[in-house]
């Protein structure tokens, strides 16, 4: 009897996620999986799209987000990442996770980051999950619990010093419980002022649950500037100790005097690698964003204002225009701003190339949603790599641009059956133009959709349409990580 999917796309380019060679041919799909690849011409379905040699690929995964609000807002939030494609997102990344913990009152930097009061809530990953479940999703959602929110909770807002036994135990057991509700891993942002005071043993111990349950440990380093050798050697002590994986979050080598030196960080990374495992993902671009931090900015490298709560008209500006027209120096105008973004351009584009083409590398946009005037990455990350570095730059091949954003990042992630187009894994599918794709979102003007992105689906269903945009539907769901 002829097969009979319910979607069958004809005559597309496949790209497998697994990085080998582009191969013709068609793509059937019923329910949330795929059914059936190669010849399908004696198949038919309900409904056939025809490719015409356009490229299918697995839908993107972006390693590093903080979009635990946006997955739950609707197409307001994600329309940014479904329209690059993107299909899964991780979540509660640099510490920051909008669960477990409820406060009254909005968080410190830079947890506002991801929400504002009435969103803090969620007393354990389970209520976080369960919401997430009732409200649906554009794009499956696999989620980390951050150590800076899980401080400012246990420590009742007192984090700038070390934490006291008792407030390790309430942390370890949030992690050890959270990892039971389908959470896949912990993250720590040691870089920031709610974090920056844990010492390595406090990580070890908030993190030992891990181990026992197959997690993983994600960080944004201490420092990513003149000790970034010595907080990569941290983030492998911790893993060593824990007995885990880590994975190194949007990996650089931040500020003029640290340039050039990924030619130290990915030997390091390699040799780390031989006896233990360590990932990490990068976004490309040679400017970062967090929250704005009067204390740690320079005259020499360029800040451009995300948002700001007392001035919301000067998102989009350069902070040197601002302390100029206010006659302030840089640190007096960003005290004016607070609480506020930044865009700071802290990168050599030389870095960012050697470590986007390393063979380790993964893609995370590190996209901040809710920002007024975001940084760029949020809307063009995954196009950008398709169209300018692989096709236009030729850093390497659309094969191995879109394993870094499919297959490679769910292996190590652990998210079984996704990031490959193959009989059996979830239809989770991107089919775009490999001729035209490109980003459009700019510093001056990021809140664009990217061309050559065609139709997106998640677990089957139409997420995005190019011409419509956000289908509407809501077929994401929580991934959690393969604990085999
Ligand atoms: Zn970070
Ligand atoms: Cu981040």
């Amino acid at each position: 009897m002829a097969l009979r999917c319910d979607l069958i796309i004809r005559d597309a380019t496949i790209f497998d996620g697994t990085g080998a060679p582009r191969r013709r041919g068609d793509v059937g799909v019923t329910g949330d999986r795929i059914v059936a690849v190669g010849d399908l011409g004696g198949a038919s379905a309900d409904r056939e799209v025809l490719a015409h040699g356009r490229a299918l690929a697995p839908g993107f995964i972006d390693a590093h987000t903080h979009d635990d609000r946006a997955v739950m807002c609707g197409p307001e939030c994600m329309t940014c990442k479904i329209s690059q494609g993107v299909t899964t997102v991780v979540v509660g990344n640099c510490g920051v996770s909008l669960s477990p913990a409820r406060f009254k009152r909005t968080p410190p930097p830079p947890l506002d980051l991801i929400g504002e009061e009435g969103w803090w809530r969620f007393d354990s990953f389970g209520d976080y999950a369960h919401e997430l479940k009732k409200r649906g999703s554009e794009v499956n959602t696999y989620a980390l619990v951050g150590h800076q929110t899980m401080r400012v909770e246990a420590m009742d807002g007192d984090v700038m010093r070390v934490a006291k036994d008792s407030e390790i135990e309430h942390m370890r057991l949030r992690v050890k419980n959270s990892l039971a509700e389908g959470a896949s891993g912990f993250s720590t942002g040691l870089y920031y002022p709610p974090n920056m005071h844990a010492t390595t043993e406090e990580v070890i111990a908030v993190a030992e649950p891990l181990r026992a349950m197959g997690g993983i440990y994600v960080t944004h380093m201490r420092d990513e500037a003149d000790r970034v050798l010595a907080s990569i050697e941290e983030t492998a002590k911790i893993g060593k100790r824990v007995g885990v994986p880590v994975w190194v979050s949007h990996h650089k080598c931040s500020m003029p005097e640290n340039y050039g030196r990924s030619t130290q960080t990915l030997p390091l990374i390699e040799a780390i690698n031989q006896t233990q495992d360590m990932f990490f993902d990068m976004y490309p671009y040679p400017a970062g964003s967090t929250v704005l931090m009067p204390d740690r900015l320079r005259e020499d490298v360029k800040v451009m204002i995300t948002w700001s709560i007392p001035h919301p008209e000067m998102a989009g500006k350069y902070l040197s225009d601002l302390a100029r027209g206010w006659n302030t120096d840089i640190r007096q105008a960003a005290e004016r701003l607070l609480p506020a973004g930044q865009v700071t351009w802290q990168m050599d584009e030389e870095d960012v190339r050697r470590i986007m083409a390393h063979p380790m590398s993964v893609i995370g946009s590190d996209g901040i949603p809710h920002d007024a005037h975001p940084h760029p990455r949020l809307w063009g990350t995954f196009p950008r790599v398709l169209g300018l570095y692989a096709r236009e730059l030729r850093l390497f091949s659309v094969e191995t641009a879109i394993h870094k954003m499919t297959g490679r990042t769910a292996s190590l992630f652990g998210m079984l059956d996704r990031g490959e187009i193959r009989e059996g894994a979830y239809a989770d599918l991107v089919l775009f133009d490999a001729d035209t794709v490109i980003d459009r979102a700019t510093f001056e003007d990021p809140k664009q959709t990217s061309e050559g992105i065609e139709e997106v689906w998640a677990n089957g269903t139409p997420t995005y349409v190019a011409g419509k945009g956000a289908t509407g539907e809501k077929p994401g769901r929580l991934v959690t990580r393969n604990r085999v």
